[in-house]
């Protein structure tokens, strides 16, 4: 018997994943369980290195399905809750925004729904800085927590819709929350239909990338190990019904960073394929992180560094990418892209 039982949902994706392996290791004394549906982002291969430690668990289940949460939450009786499980793509946001309001909103209510009846001791949210809609390009200028919500794309306004509804289980019956809002994430087993990922596994494949518009949005990126450090952070020591914004001051335009790939790369600038622009596609992102800097965080990756250790994990790491992008992604990516 573990001393504590915390319940991670979207642990196959990209930053759960990585956040189920860091609790596993990090917390050997609680049982981390790993709840996900197994959608096209999430894979459990990822997991081999901790799949036989005693403190790691995997339950598929769809966090819509209110029954069946409720009756794992009696079953398991969780102390803590760390809310990943998503849909997290923009663009299939505008594809698709039906099962971004599915997921992203039912979704958590049935999950603060069923944290309410067994009375957990945090549930943190896992939100993030596109809620606040965009910032122009004055350099000087930040998102902070009380930064109005104006989430700009359907994706963004599902994200919004479920802070809302975390604060209002807070308000109304007191449960105990947390919402962390964090700027773009990169590092390993990032999916490749974002940015930094798809940059880096087709110029090893010498194929074109595509960048929307004239590639001069800015993103405040973070490592994804840097953004588990501020979660862990802020499930142990936040203050109940607080928000936490999360960045590291990393902004970089999109051609930016896709040059800094490429150069990282050793290849050539000819493969950037300048393509149509994304539908009300956000200018600017800038996270200020001061109120979690104050509680004891700081990032450890910069830009530079994070960017040279990421680019070695996918040359390192082609078996997991390479097998995403040969099967049902293929599709998607047609779609898409017409390269
Ligand atoms: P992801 O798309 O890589 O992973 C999402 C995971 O959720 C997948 O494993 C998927 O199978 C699972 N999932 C989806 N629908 C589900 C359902 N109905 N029931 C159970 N599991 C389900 O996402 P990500 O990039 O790791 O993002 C994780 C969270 O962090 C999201 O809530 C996202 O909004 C937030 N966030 C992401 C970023 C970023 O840069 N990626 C930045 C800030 C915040
Ligand atoms: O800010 C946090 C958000 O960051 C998270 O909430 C989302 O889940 C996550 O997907 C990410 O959203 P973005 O839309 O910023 O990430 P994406 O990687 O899709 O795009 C980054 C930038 O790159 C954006 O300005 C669009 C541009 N882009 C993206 C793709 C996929 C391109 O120019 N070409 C592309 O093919």
């Amino acid at each position: 018997m573990k001393e504590k039982k915390i319940l991670v949902t979207g642990g196959a994706g990209f930053i759960g994943g990585n956040f189920v392996q860091y609790m596993v290791e990090k917390y050997p004394e609680y049982d981390v369980f790993n709840l996900d549906n197994l959608t096209y982002a999430g894979d459990l291969t990822k997991h081999s290195l901790i799949e036989m430690k005693n403190n790691y668990n995997f339950i598929k289940a769809d966090i819509v399905d209110d029954r069946l949460i409720m009756s794992i939450f009696e079953k398991e009786k969780f102390n803590y809750v760390v809310h990943f499980a998503a849909e997290s793509h923009v663009d299939r946001s505008i594809t698709n925004p039906g099962i971004f309001v599915q997921t992203n909103v039912i979704g958590t209510q049935v999950l603060l729904e069923a944290a309410k009846r067994v009375g957990i001791t945090k549930f943190v949210h896992i939100s993030t800085d596109e809620v606040y809609g965009e910032l122009d390009f004055d350099p000087t200028t930040f998102f902070i927590e009380e930064t109005p919500l104006k989430p700009n794309s359907p994706y963004s306004a599902s994200k919004a819709s479920s802070d809302l509804l975390v604060r209002a289980y807070h308000e109304t019956y007191g449960l105990p929350i947390n919402i962390t809002r964090c700027s773009n994430n990169y590092g390993p087993f990032h999916f490749p239909e974002k940015l930094i990922p798809l940059t880096i596994s087709r110029v090893l494949t010498d194929e074109k990338v595509p960048v929307y518009g004239e590639g001069q949005n800015i993103r405040d990126w973070l490592h994804v190990f840097d953004h588990c450090a501020a979660i862990d952070l802020v499930l142990h020591k936040g203050v109940n019904g607080e928000i936490y914004n999360i960045g590291g001051h990393n902004e970089r335009t999109n051609l930016e960073v896709v040059r800094t790939i490429i150069q990282a790369l050793g290849k050539s600038e000819e493969l950037i394929e300048f393509v149509e622009d994304r539908l009300g596609h956000d200018k600017r992102y800038a996270i200020d992180s001061a109120k979690l800097k104050q509680l004891g965080w700081k990032p450890s990756y910069t830009f530079e560094t994070g960017i040279i250790q990421t680019v070695q994990w996918y040359v390192e790491n082609e078996v997991w990418w390479k097998q995403i992008i040969n099967g049902q992604y293929l599709t998607y990516f047609n779609k898409q892209y017409s390269l």
